[in-house]
C-alpha cells in the first residue's frame, strides 16, 4: 500500500490510541498460564499481539473475544497442549524472544518461528539462558528462526544479561516461573518493567534490587480483569508531529506513562518542548496520564548510554524531529537498532537523504545536523511499521506530497495510525 502524505500546518485534537504492545504480549502470555479467565481490556490492535494470540490458541487454550476485548482462559502452569502445528509469531519478536521462556518448560517439542524480518533476528540471546536453564533449542544457523524447541524440567539460575533487552529478560523471569528454585536477571541498564508488574498483579513473587529481578519458581498466578493503557511508543509519532507543526495542540488521553517508558518525555522536555502531563494515576501497577502536546522549537540534543536503551523504539521518530531542531541530534551505543525489525539505522538514515536531509550513519547510530528542511520524496517503510510511521511524519513537515511506500507496515503495531492521523492534521 502507497500512502500520499502533504504538508501539515497543524495537529490538533484529542485522541485516544490503542492499548499498549509490549503490555498487551504479557498480558496474553501470562493470562495462558495463569489459573481461571483474565479478561483485557484495551488489547492492543496491532498484529504483533494477535501473533501471540494465535500462538496462545495453537497451545490449547481458549481465547474468546475481539476488537481490544478479549477473555483468555488459562489452565495453570501445567496448561498448555502440545501444538498441532508450527506456531507462527510472524513480525513479533517479542512473541517468539518471550512465549520461548514458556515452551522451555513444557513437557513437549515446540516448533516457532515467523515472516521474513523476523528469521533474520538474532535468537541465541535467549537460547544461551534457556538452555543453561536445562531446555535444549534449535535454531536455523544455530542462532535465527524457525526455533525447535525441547522443553525440559528447569532449574534456576543467576543470569546477567550481555544486552539489554526486555524481552530477554521477560523471556528468562517467565521460564523461571517453571523453575525449581528463584530465577533472577540482571540487567545492564535498566528496560521496561512490564513483566515486572504483570507477574505481580497476577500473583507472582517477584523482588527488585537495583538492576537484579528475581522471580520465585513454581508459585500460583491467578486469572484476573486487567485494562492495557494506551501505547507511548504509538503516541511518540504524534506527540513529534505536533511539536513540529506550527498551530498544534494535541490532547492524547489514557497514556501509560511507566518510568521505564517516559524517558521520552523528559527528553522531548529537556530539549524545550511544551508538553504537560495531566490526570495521572495507577492502573494495575501501570502509571497512566493525559498528555497536552502544543508546537515547540527545540534545541536537540544526544542519546547515548542507557537513554538509548530507554528510548530504543522512539529513535526513528526522534531523529526526524532531530534534523528540524536548533542544534541536530547525535544517537550512539544504538547497535541493537540494526537488529530491531528492519536495521533501523540504515533505514532511517537512507529515507532522510531522500528527503535531502543530511545525516551521518555511525557503526553505532548516527548524527543528524539541525535546521534542516524535508523536501518532498518517495519514502520507503522497508516492511518497518515505525519506519513506515516516523517518516509519515517527517512527510508532514515536508514541501510538497510525499509517498510512503509499504505503507502497510504500520499495522503491526497501529492499524488506526493512517486514520488518526488524517483526523488531526490540517493542512
Ligand atoms: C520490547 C522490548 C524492546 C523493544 C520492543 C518491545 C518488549 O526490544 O524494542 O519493541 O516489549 O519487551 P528488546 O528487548 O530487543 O530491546
Amino acid at each position: 500500500m502507497q500512502q500520499k502524505i502533504s504538508p501539515a500546518s497543524a495537529i490538533s485534537g484529542d485522541i485516544v490510541l490503542p492499548g499498549d504492545k509490549s503490555i498487551s504480549h504479557r498480558y496474553a502470555l501470562i493470562a495462558a498460564i495463569a489459573e481461571g479467565p483474565t479478561r483485557i481490556r484495551n488489547y492492543s490492535t496491532g498484529a504483533d499481539c494477535h501473533s501471540t494470540l494465535g500462538c496462545v490458541r495453537a497451545l490449547g487454550i481458549e481465547v474468546e473475544g475481539a476488537g481490544t476485548e478479549f477473555t483468555i482462559r488459562g489452565r495453570g502452569l501445567e496448561g498448555l497442549r502440545q501444538a498441532a502445528q508450527d506456531l507462527d509469531a510472524g513480525n513479533s519478536g517479542s512473541t517468539i524472544r518471550m512465549l520461548s521462556g514458556i515452551l522451555a518448560a513444557q513437557p513437549f517439542r515446540t516448533r516457532i518461528g515467523g515472516d521474513e524480518s523476523l528469521s533474520r533476528r538474532p535468537m541465541r540471546r535467549i537460547m544461551r539462558p534457556l538452555a543453561e536453564m536445562g531446555a535444549t533449542i534449535g535454531a536455523r544457523d544455530d542462532q535465527f528462526p524457525p526455533l525447535e524447541i525441547q522443553g525440559a524440567k528447569l532449574r534456576g539460575i543467576d543470569y546477567a544479561l550481555p544486552v539489554a533487552s526486555a524481552q530477554v529478560k521477560t523471556c528468562v523471569l517467565l521460564a523461571g516461573l517453571y523453575a525449581e528454585g528463584a530465577t533472577s536477571v540482571t540487567e545492564p541498564a535498566r528496560s521496561r518493567d512490564h513483566t515486572e508488574i504483570a507477574l505481580r498483579e497476577f500473583g507472582a513473587e517477584v523482588t527488585v534490587e537495583r538492576r537484579k529481578i528475581t522471580v520465585a519458581g513454581r508459585g500460583k498466578l491467578t486469572g484476573r480483569e486487567l485494562a492495557a493503557p494506551s501505547d507511548l511508543s504509538s503516541a511518540a509519532f504524534f506527540i513529534v508531529a505536533a511539536l513540529l507543526a506550527p498551530g498544534s495542540k494535541l490532547g492524547i488521553r489514557g497514556v501509560g506513562l511507566n518510568p521505564t517508558r517516559s524517558a521520552l518525555l523528559d527528553f522531548l522536555m529537556g530539549m524545550g518542548a511544551r508538553i504537560r502531563v495531566l490526570d495521572l494515576e495507577s492502573r494495575n501497577g501501570e502509571l497512566v496520564g493525559d498528555l497536552l502536546v502544543e508546537h515547540s522549537e527545540l534545541r536537540g540534543g544526544e542519546i547515548a548510554g542507557g537513554l538509548t536503551a530507554a528510548l530504543i523504539d522512539e529513535i526513528p521518530v526522534l531523529a526526524v524531529l532531530g534534523a528540524a531542531t536548533e542544534e541536530g541530534l547525535t544517537v550512539r551505543d544504538a547497535s541493537e537498532l540494526r537488529v530491531k525489525e528492519t536495521d533501523r539505522i540504515r533505514t532511517v538514515v537512507d529515507n532522510l537523504r531522500r528527503m535531502g536531509v543530511e545525516a551521518e550513519e555511525l557503526p553505532d547510530g548516527m548524527a543528524i545536523p539541525g535546521r534542516q528542511k524535508f523536501h518532498a520524496a518517495e519514502l520507503d517503510s522497508f516492511g518497518d511499521h515505525r519506519i513506515a510511521m516516523a517518516f509519515a511524519v517527517a512527510a508532514l513537515s515536508g514541501d510538497g506530497d510525499s509517498v510512503i511506500h509499504g505503507a502497510e507496515a504500520a499495522s503491526v503495531s497501529f492499524p488506526e495510525f493512517w486514520e488518526t492521523l488524517g483526523k488531526i492534521t490540517s493542512h
